[in-house]
């Protein structure tokens, strides 16, 4: 009896760490989104940030090029968001997750106007949301992973999806160009930063006015009702700034404890601090310019100066990706200076590597995503990604993927 006890008990031991394994055996990796090529390149999330292939994020492209082409509307869209934003390209992956479980990869669309899921063994569709109006943007996962926020930019919506089905689980307003989102405070609130009409050529400092409304939402990450607003002009105004300073919040990065807001803005080679209870302006940091770069601000990319910065897991310094003036950098924060300028082509994006030791830069206009120590201020290693990458984002995979690419 006691043997048989044995062996039952045996099989259900086997049993059980069968389905662990297979239930939790992940890896945490790098996504690149490549947006012109609309493919994701997958890396070691820490150094030596080898490649281990790459997911095709529109698989269905055909498809949705027919839609496109029967909705008289939607094909306008499509032709500006090509020719702007675009840069001439269509705009195929923009932000991108992994699900909680590993099994899919979850990323906004532009020029589809949507968010889809991928199963990363099968390269097949799981579920595809279309957002409101005519591009998806930014996205922002929720630190359990299980929601994901995304911006609708052409429809000032923030949709917030069950990562798992794509449902919609609530939706809120925000200004013109929703753009950057935040899941903060324990996921109970959602930022969203609005950037205005970056499109437009109209970028001298007096027609500062027709860049539309520009405003931080804080929504409730639960009932979706709006708790607070910021526009950043008045407390520009009061920090002694006037409209040569842009309002329109580009890329920015948290303290650990969401105490202070780090952020970047439109035309401006630097970033501002942010106290978030005091609401106020602590500090401007002025970074280096790259004397070659023309001081015409309509020639800046989509009024892209600095379009990218992480902070570091301590809260004491941040990367900053220097787009317009190429170069990265890491900034102390209790001096503002910055270590080395690292040159970079086009540096889009700026995030942490997975043990939190290097900032992970993507480099569109060079095809690859670049690795600096955040101690030395040097870069340490590059890999080569698809064409035009952009966001970069920590995800778990499993560890037996293979790339179909
Ligand atoms: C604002 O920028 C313009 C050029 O864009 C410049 O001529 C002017 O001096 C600047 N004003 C201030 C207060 O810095
Ligand atoms: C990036 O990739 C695209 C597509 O393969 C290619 O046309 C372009 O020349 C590449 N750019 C660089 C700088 O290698």
């Amino acid at each position: 009896m006691a043997h048989w006890n044995r062996i039952v008990a045996a099989g259900l031991a086997f049993i059980a760490l069968g389905a662990s394994v297979s239930a939790v055996d992940l890896q945490q990796v790098l996504f690149v989104g490549n947006n012109w090529e609309g493919t994701a390149s997958i890396l070691q999330s820490t150094y030596p940030f080898a490649s281990l292939g790459k997911v095709n994020v529109v698989p269905d492209k055909a498809e949705r090029i027919a839609a496109i082409n029967a909705n008289p509307i939607a094909w306008i869209y499509y032709q500006i968001i090509q020719g702007q934003v675009g840069e001439g390209h269509d705009q195929l992956v923009d932000d991108l997750y992994a699900t909680p479980d590993g099994t899919a990869l979850v990323a906004s669309r532009p020029s589809f106007a949507d968010v889809v899921s991928i199963d990363l063994k099968t390269g097949k569709v799981n579920w595809r949301f279309a957002v409101a109006g005519n591009r998806a943007d930014h996205m922002a996962v929720s630190p359990d992973g299980l929601r994901v926020a995304v911006s609708a930019s052409t429809a000032n919506t923030v949709h917030v999806l069950d990562i798992n089905t794509g449902k919609e689980l609530g939706n809120f307003k925000t200004g013109d160009n929703a753009h950057e989102n935040f899941f903060t405070n324990g996921a109970t609130l959602i930022w969203n930063m609005a950037i205005g009409h970056v499109e437009t050529a109209l970028d001298d400092p007096i027609w500062d006015w027709t860049k539309g409304d520009r405003h931080i939402t804080i929504a409730d990450a639960n009932t979706f009702e709006i708790v607070k607003t910021i526009n950043m002009r008045d407390r520009l105004t009061a920090f002694g700034l006037g409209t040569n300073y842009s309002n329109a919040i580009r890329p920015a990065a948290f303290l650990p404890d969401y105490s202070k807001l780090y952020f970047q803005v439109s035309f401006f080679n630097g970033f501002f601090e942010y106290d978030v209870a005091a609401d106020k302006l602590l500090r401007k940091a002025t970074l280096p310019t790259d004397l070659n770069l023309t001081p015409d601000r309509s020639k800046w990319l989509l009024d892209s100066r600095h379009h990218g910065i992480t902070m570091h897991p301590t809260g004491t310094k941040v990367c900053v990706a220097g787009t317009m003036d190429s170069y990265a950098t890491i900034v102390d924060l209790a001096t503002l200076s910055p270590k080395n300028l690292v040159p970079a082509t086009k540096p889009y994006w700026a995030t942490i590597s997975g043990d939190g030791k290097h900032c992970v830069v993507s480099e569109a206009g060079a095809n690859i995503t670049s690795f600096i120590d955040f101690e030395t201020g040097v870069k340490v290693a590059q890999t080569q990604v698809g064409y035009h990458p952009q966001r970069v984002r920590l995800a778990r995979i499993p560890v037996d993927w293979k790339s179909l690419l």
